[in-house]
C-alpha cells in the first residue's frame, strides 16, 4: 500500500532497467495497439483522459519538465494507488517533482509537481474543489485535477502531463511526458519516435516510419 509518502527507486544498472522496460513494452504491443484507435484506448486508461515551470523556466533558468526529446526510462512510481490517493515521486529525472492522482472514479492521472508560476510544489487536496483538485501554496494558484489546466491563480500554464500505466499487478509505472499544451498522446508519440519508431507505428503515431524502414 501507498502511504502518499515521496517513492524513490534506486538506480539500476541499463541491463536491469532495459530488462524493466521489457514487460511494459511487451504490454503496449500485447494488447493490440495496432490502431490509432486502439492507442486511444490505451491513453483512456492510462490517465482518464492521457510531464515547465514560471518565468524562470521559460527564461531557461530552471530545468523544464519534460524536456527531454527522447524516451525517459520507465519508472515505478507506486505498488498500488487507492481511490483519491496520491503519491509523489521524481519524473523523467531525479530533480523532476511529479504527483500521481487517483481519482474516485478510478482514474490515474499524473502531473509535474511544479507549479508553472515560480516553480513551488503543487499540492493534491482530495476535499477542495468538486473532486479534489492540485493547489499550489505560494499564491493560490489551482490546476484541474482531470486536465492540468489552470483554474485559479497566477500560473501562466496548465501542468505538464506523466504518462502513468498500471501494471495487472497493481503497480503504476511513469513511461513518458508530455510538455505544457501538449496532450498525452502528442508526447509519448514524439519520445517514441526517436528511440521505439516501430512501437510508435504500432500504436498510430503520426509522422512513423512505414513498415521496413525504422531505424535500425
Ligand atoms: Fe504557484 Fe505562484 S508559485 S501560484
Amino acid at each position: 500500500m501507498t502511504d502518499g509518502r515521496e517513492q524513490t527507486t534506486a538506480p539500476a544498472p541499463a541491463a536491469a532497467e532495459d530488462t524493466d522496460r521489457q514487460p511494459l513494452r511487451d504490454r503496449i504491443n500485447s494488447d493490440s495497439l495496432t490502431t490509432r484507435r486502439d492507442y486511444l484506448r490505451i491513453v483512456a486508461i492510462v490517465s482518464g483522459g492521457l510531464a515547465a515551470g514560471g518565468l524562470a523556466v521559460a527564461a531557461g533558468g530552471l530545468h523544464r519538465h519534460g524536456d527531454s526529446e527522447g524516451s525517459p526510462k520507465a519508472k515505478r512510481v507506486a505498488t498500488v494507488i487507492g481511490a483519491g490517493e496520491s503519491v509523489a515521486f521524481r519524473y523523467p529525472g531525479e530533480e523532476d517533482r511529479a504527483i500521481a492522482v487517483r481519482l474516485s472514479d478510478g482514474s490515474l492521472v499524473g502531473y509535474s509537481a511544479v507549479c508553472t508560476h515560480l516553480a513551488c510544489a503543487v499540492l493534491w487536496h482530495a476535499d477542495r474543489g468538486f473532486e479534489g483538485e492540485l493547489h499550489c501554496p505560494c499564491h493560490d494558484g489551482a490546476f484541474d485535477v482531470r486536465t492540468g489546466d489552470v483554474t485559479a491563480g497566477p500560473p501562466p500554464r496548465g501542468l505538464p502531463k506523466v504518462v502513468l500505466v498500471e501494471r495487472a499487478d497493481g503497480s503504476v509505472w511513469a513511461i513518458g511526458t508530455a510538455r505544457s499544451g501538449e496532450s498525452l498522446e502528442e508526447g509519448l508519440c514524439r519520445q517514441l519516435l526517436k528511440d521505439y519508431p516501430e512501437t510508435a507505428r504500432e500504436i498510430g503515431c503520426p509522422g512513423a516510419p512505414p513498415l521496413g524502414e525504422e531505424r535500425v
